[in-house]
């Protein structure tokens, strides 16, 4: 599904120099590396600023209470995503909110979203908190109108999206502030867990500095109630490393989702969906957005078959994700029910992801598509 080390190889000396330097410094938790990949990666989005911190998750939480958004409030996300989507409101004290998704993109919905927002809440909704699932951005000309009509601060989900842009504006700086997750098996990814926040907003940039350290501005002065997520100063110099890489990266992610698609439609399994018949209904590229592929994510009625010959013939992919957020055993107090949102339930059926990464080789991909074209008879 992911070889790591055939990412690493190339890049060894220039990540062990990196690390080296680190330990010279002995600058190990926030300091001057983490300092030096915030820059890089402002300059890299353009955006004005960028706040490393210890996790994906960490980052949706700072996000969202850098932006006022707390107890009193509720926040509309997606129920098809990773769970700290949904978790990192709850933790920020606000109310999770959902509205299903669009089939084809897999992404939130913008006309479910607006129904919500047209029907009566007791949690007033104050927030939007979209996903660029699988490294393609949100309808945002939508989510932007919705913003505006309805006075509501945007926080973009972006863990996926690293490079992925909107009509040419690139995740990161669409909303009032996103999150980013480095999470090893990201597009961008450190080695071990590293998250970030960027926004273009000044006082939403300075409360999540202040926020990621204990709501310290002068030191062991506690201003607000924050938490320790600083991000540390090896993954600091690492992310700065790769992120010169990312964007060829990117692009080869871009490559091997087109190869895919010639791959299939040469053999004749493609349905044309955006549900599954026979064959494979494959990912599309929406108008308007820059894809990162992320993930590779194909839909099949047959899917729990299907991955387990692929298993059998050594091939990984992957469900993201089995269980749509709102029948989580963890989150069953939001109240939701099966049947709520057909759309996502039906794609945690349907949805599997097959490898992709900026190393997959073209025999490899053969064989993923050779074996699926197989499987389908
Ligand atoms: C969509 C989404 N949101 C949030 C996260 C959380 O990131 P992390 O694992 O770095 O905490 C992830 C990654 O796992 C994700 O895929």
């Amino acid at each position: 599904m992911l070889d790591l080390k055939r990412q690493y190889q190339p890049l060894e000396q220039e990540l062990l120099a990196a690390l080296q330097h680190v330990l010279e410094t002995q600058q190990f938790i926030l300091g001057e590396q983490v300092a030096s990949f915030e820059r890089a990666a402002s300059a890299h989005l353009g955006v004005k600023h960028s706040i490393g911190c210890s996790s994906g998750t960490d980052a949706l939480w700072l996000a969202l209470a850098s932006a006022g958004i707390g107890a009193g409030d509720s926040v509309l996300t997606t129920p098809f995503s990773f769970f700290a989507s949904v978790s990192s409101i709850l933790r920020a004290g606000a109310k999770p909110l959902l509205a299903d998704i669009d089939p084809v993109t897999f992404n939130l919905a913008p006309e479910a979203v607006e129904a919500v927002l047209k029907a009566p809440q007791p949690v007033p909704v104050r927030a939007v908190l979209p996903v660029h699932l699988y490294g393609q951005c949100v309808d945002w000309n939508a989510f932007a109108a919705l913003g505006q009509n309805y006075g509501l601060r945007l926080i973009e989900d972006a863990a996926q999206a690293w490079g992925a842009k909107w009509n040419g504006k690139p995740a990161g700086m669409l909303g009032d502030a996103a999150a980013f997750s480095f999470y090893p098996t990201k597009n961008l990814s450190a080695a071990g867990d590293a998250g970030m926040v960027t926004t273009n907003d000044d006082q939403i940039a300075e409360r999540a500095r202040m926020l990621r350290q204990h709501g310290m501005r002068r030191r062991y002065h506690h201003d607000e109630l924050g938490w320790n997520t600083r991000l540390d100063g090896f993954q600091g110099a690492i992310l700065e490393v790769k992120l010169r890489y990312i964007a060829r990266w990117n692009d080869r992610r871009r490559t091997i989702a087109v190869r895919y698609h010639s791959l299939f439609q040469k053999a004749g399994v493609v349905d044309s969906g955006p549900y599954p018949g026979k064959g494979v209904v494959l990912p599309q590229e929406v108008a308007g957005a820059h894809h990162v592929w992320h993930q590779y994510v194909i839909r099949c009625a047959r899917r729990d078959d299907l991955r387990e010959f692929l298993a059998s013939r050594k091939i990984g992919s992957e469900i993201y994700y089995p269980v749509p957020l709102h029948l989580q055993a963890a989150l069953k107090d939001l109240g939701y029910r099966e049947g709520d949102f057909p759309e996502a339930e039906r794609a945690a059926r349907e949805v599997l992801a097959l490898p992709i990464f900026p190393e997959l080789r073209e025999n490899e991909q053969q064989t993923v598509v050779d074996a699926i074209v197989e499987f389908l008879g």
